[in-house]
């Protein structure tokens, strides 16, 4: 059976991407609608070799078009006001955007490591896509929490611009090439609080009364939700001038009683659906976003266990943002929703 799949967002960065996951994907898509605003409608994508009109967002285009699948990726401020269209014309809505991620009748979903809160998808119709930095962050510690038992995380990110939307690449390329014009003070500097270009900014998102931001609460919150139990976590996230990888520099305490056996540590992640252990140092040999960019694994390296407990290991974890963060994880979701409701 295939599908009627819509794309909110199909001009975006993540909309783009999710095209070419679909396709990779071999995705059972029946017909393809790519929505995005006024500004867009009428201009063309590429999928499987054949163009695609976009479709202007409207409340009925959903119906019209029999839309069983729609990914929605423009911001939460258009998921708050279109998902529920989607729905009601009877289509699931896998959202990318943190508008319902905290509904605790919304459940959110990263394949490899809660599949099966993808049947709660009945009560709203929607299930939502975590966070960027969440996703990479719980693919290493599920196989971890398995093995010993995660008591709590310590995270500082270095998150590309990526996170930003095509807005966000765009604006560190073109302050890079306004710094080799001499000519740096002129360029545009909206899409960060600060420049970014030779600069690392330690503020994603707005302000929360508890001294973090809002992007470091919500991967206190998502964590929780997704692996079912109160972690305690605290992160810091930090922009970087990467293009489109995140990296994690994470510490993870175990219960009082266990004595690390770093082997197993390894071996855990690398059987781990989707993570990759990239870890010899001594070879200079250990994730970076170069490495990650374009491909669909969250790779874990640099694990060492602490100089003085024994159940406390640090390690470094980087993720393709627009894929695994958001594009990928959306169609395995989406693929697994199919698994699940249709016995295919
Ligand atoms: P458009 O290109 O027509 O503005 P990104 O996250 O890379 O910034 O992309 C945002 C995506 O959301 C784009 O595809 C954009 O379409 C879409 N979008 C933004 N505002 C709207 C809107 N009001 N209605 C429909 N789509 C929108």
């Amino acid at each position: 059976r295939k599908f009627n799949v819509a794309v909110v967002g199909a001009t975006g960065a993540v909309g783009e991407e999710l095209f070419r996951v679909l396709e990779e994907y071999e995705f059972p898509i029946n017909k393809l609608i790519p929505l995005a605003s006024s500004r867009s409608a009428g201009s063309k994508i590429e999928y499987a070799g054949k163009e695609v009109t976009v479709l202007e967002l409207t409340e009925t285009v959903f119906e019209e078009n029999d839309v069983e699948i729609a990914f929605f990726s423009a911001g939460g401020s258009i998921s708050e006001k279109f998902a529920k269209f989607a729905v009601e014309a009877g289509a699931v809505v896998i959202d990318n955007t943190s508008h319902f991620r905290m509904d605790p009748k919304v459940p959110l979903v990263v394949p490899e490591v809660n599949p099966e809160d993808i049947k709660l998808w009945k009560e709203t119709g929607i299930i939502a896509n975590p966070n960027c930095s969440t996703i990479q962050m719980v693919q290493s510690l599920k196989p971890l929490d398995e093995l010993y038992g995660i008591k709590r995380v310590d995270v500082s990110t270095y998150q590309a611009v990526s996170g930003a939307g095509k807005k966000g690449m765009e604006e560190l390329v073109l302050q890079m090439q306004a710094f080799f014009a001499f000519n740096l003070e002129d360029a545009e500097k909206s899409a960060f609080p600060h420049q970014i270009a030779l600069n690392v900014i330690p503020q994603i998102d707005v302000a929360q009364d508890n001294g973090f931001t809002k992007e470091e609460m919500k991967m206190v919150k998502e964590t929780q939700k997704i692996m079912h139990r109160n972690i305690q976590v605290a992160a810091t996230c930090v922009r970087v001038p990467v293009l489109r990888s995140h990296s994690e520099s994470i510490t993870v305490t175990f219960n009082e009683n266990v004595d690390v056996d770093l082997d197993a540590v390894r071996n855990a992640l690398n059987n781990f659906e989707n993570v990759k252990v990239i870890d010899d140092l001594e070879n200079k040999k250990y994730p970076m976003p170069l490495i990650a960019t374009d491909t669909d694994f969250t790779y874990v390296g640099r694990i060492k266990k602490d100089i003085y407990a024994s159940n406390i290991i640090h390690y470094f974890n980087v993720a393709d943002q627009v894929r695994v963060g958001a594009a990928t994880n959306a169609v395995r979701i989406g693929l697994k929703w199919i698994e699940m409701e249709n016995d295919i």
